[in-house]
């Protein structure tokens, strides 16, 4: 499984690229909210210069005419953007549309396994469903990557399956074992994920052990 990062911070996305584990990542509108004063070609296009991977960059349009537009401009900002339409009769309209320009959509807010099929058949390249806010309203979300990734084998569709919205750790966990074949994570949780107490005592031993056989030499 692949890891992505879910965030239009650069400064964020320069610290994970430096670590070698990313593949990929994802904005929204909500995440380009939070860069004060940022360009949003501009933003897309530094990521890009960041990580060797697919950029989703998010459409805002309702009507398939709309998005299409956008999609062709966003794709034309660097090759590797996914354009990111949502999971709307429109969103379908307009991914079969850009799918037969060779131009790579990532359909999002995915609540159910149906629209996963439909994105698929419309000739979705992603389909993000978004497992925490399925959580949050008290149903397991993981089981959505379940049943999807199920449905994409069982019927070989190529779609790739994006687990959104991850929150903790063990969602990272869960979706690998599920069979996603991405996981898109804020900064926070991939921080957290490499964090260990018995990681921190076991290096403080091992340096303490150290220094005390370099004294007593
Ligand atoms: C996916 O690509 C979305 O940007 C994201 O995962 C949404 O997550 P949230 O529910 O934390 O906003």
């Amino acid at each position: 499984m692949q890891i992505y990062l879910d965030t239009a911070n650069l400064d964020e996305i320069r610290t994970a690229a430096s670590w070698g584990v990313l593949s990929g990542v994802t904005t929204n509108p909500s995440l380009m909210a939070k860069e004060k004063g940022a360009d949003f070609k501009a933003t897309i296009q530094e990521i890009a210069s960041l990580v060797d991977g697919p950029i989703s960059a998010e459409t805002t349009s309702l009507d398939a005419d709309g998005m299409v537009r956008e999609g062709r401009e966003f794709a034309a900002w660097h090759p590797n953007v996914v354009v990111k339409i949502p999971s709307t009769t429109e969103g379908l309209k307009a991914v079969s549309r850009l799918a037969r320009e060779n131009i790579r959509c990532n359909v999002t807010l995915c609540f159910n396994a149906v629209q996963a099929l439909m994105a698929a058949r419309a000739g979705a390249y992603i389909i993000s469903p978004f497992v925490g806010r399925i959580d949050d309203v008290g149903v397991d979300g993981m089981t959505l990557i379940r049943e999807i990734v199920q449905i994409y084998r069982t019927h070989n569709i190529p779609t790739l399956v994006l687990a959104a919205s991850i929150r903790h750790p063990r969602h990272i966990v869960e979706a690998a074992l599920a069979g996603a074949d991405i996981a898109t994570c804020p900064f926070k949780v991939l921080e957290q994920s490499m964090r260990h107490p018995l990681t921190d005592i076991g290096i403080e031993r091992f340096l303490a052990d150290w220094k005390a056989w370099q004294q007593g030499r």
